[in-house]
């Protein structure tokens, strides 16, 4: 697997396969790479002629200058795990890099970004397309892959590819698990042993939620997942919303969209989680 940190490099890489006639998927990722970094990994072996993956930490996105400087970093490992899983090349490049000069556009991503996570975290997705946009023109990927983890990231970029008009295709994946139903994310790793075991109850209790809905609407269930969850020890619900799964905004009937999601972030002591469920017919 080759390793690059300059955008020169990575170019040179990029243009040479383009001149082959090889497909390219790329998985952007901020490293501290599990197996749920690994599966959009093995998708993008398996359906392109090359796997390029970038790790790096976008400042850009944090809008929280603690959780930059507490976020996981392992490149070693991450170019390590990389190899195993077949991906051809890696782009882990410096912020400066990245941004030679501060990046100062605002991007018009419409109501998918305004809600949920865009509430709670300002300027976040403008900065997830700003890093996304500049890796996609250095990549130029047929095709790019991202986690339904972050189910609402998926539909920002999808905005922003619209808006662009860039040419790559976007591919959702499923999210990856722990056995007791917890999903993978980097910052697992900074929950305490308690924390650890409060927090299957997320996907617990948004997994029963869905035996709610023949009988009650969207906002008993919101209700119901909100009560459950703040009466355990360490758990603090941010928001849990349904919405329809396309536009992302909330829904107040089952009957107003054929794609039900429960889209929900939770404090877990000083760890913010994020998950989703749908809600299938
Ligand atoms: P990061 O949080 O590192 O995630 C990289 C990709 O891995 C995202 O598409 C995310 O949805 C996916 N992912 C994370 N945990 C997953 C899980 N348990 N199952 C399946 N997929 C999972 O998302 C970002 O980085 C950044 O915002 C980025 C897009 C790289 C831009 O900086």
């Amino acid at each position: 697997m080759e390793i690059f940190n300059t955008v020169a490099a990575l170019k040179s890489f990029v243009s040479e396969a383009h001149a082959d006639g090889k497909t390219i998927g790329f998985v952007p990722t901020m490293g501290a790479l599990h197996r749920g970094h690994i599966s959009l990994i093995e998708r993008a072996v398996a359906e392109c002629d090359l796997c390029v993956a970038s790790v790096f930490v976008n400042p850009t996105q944090f809008n929280d200058s603690r959780d930059l400087a507490c976020y996981p970093r392992t490149p070693e490992a991450d170019a390590a795990m990389l190899s195993a899983a077949g991906c051809h090349a890696v782009f882990m490049p410096t912020v400066e890099e990245v941004y030679p000069e501060p990046d100062t556009r605002t991007f018009d991503l419409g109501s998918v970004a305004e809600v949920m996570e865009g509430k709670h975290r300002p300027g976040h997705f403008n900065g997830v397309a700003q890093v996304v946009s500049k890796l996609f023109e250095m990549v130029e990927p047929h095709k790019a892959y991202f986690g339904e983890k972050d189910f609402q990231q998926i539909a920002v970029i999808r905005s922003m590819v619209r808006l662009l008009s860039l040419p790559v295709e976007i591919v959702a994946c499923p999210i990856i698990r722990e056995e007791d139903g917890l999903a993978l994310s980097s910052r697992n790793a900074r929950l305490s042993k308690e924390e650890r075991t409060i927090a299957p109850a997320i996907s617990r209790i948004l997994k029963q939620s869905r035996e709610l809905r023949p009988a009650h609407t969207p906002e008993m269930v919101i209700q119901w997942v909100t009560r459950e969850l703040s009466a355990l020890p360490h758990l603090r619900v941010e928001y849990f919303e349904i919405v329809d799964g396309h536009t992302l905004q909330s829904i107040r009937n089952w009957e107003d969209t054929d794609y039900a999601v429960g889209c929900i972030t939770v404090f877990c002591g000083e760890v913010r989680l994020i998950d989703n469920i749908k809600y299938e017919d």
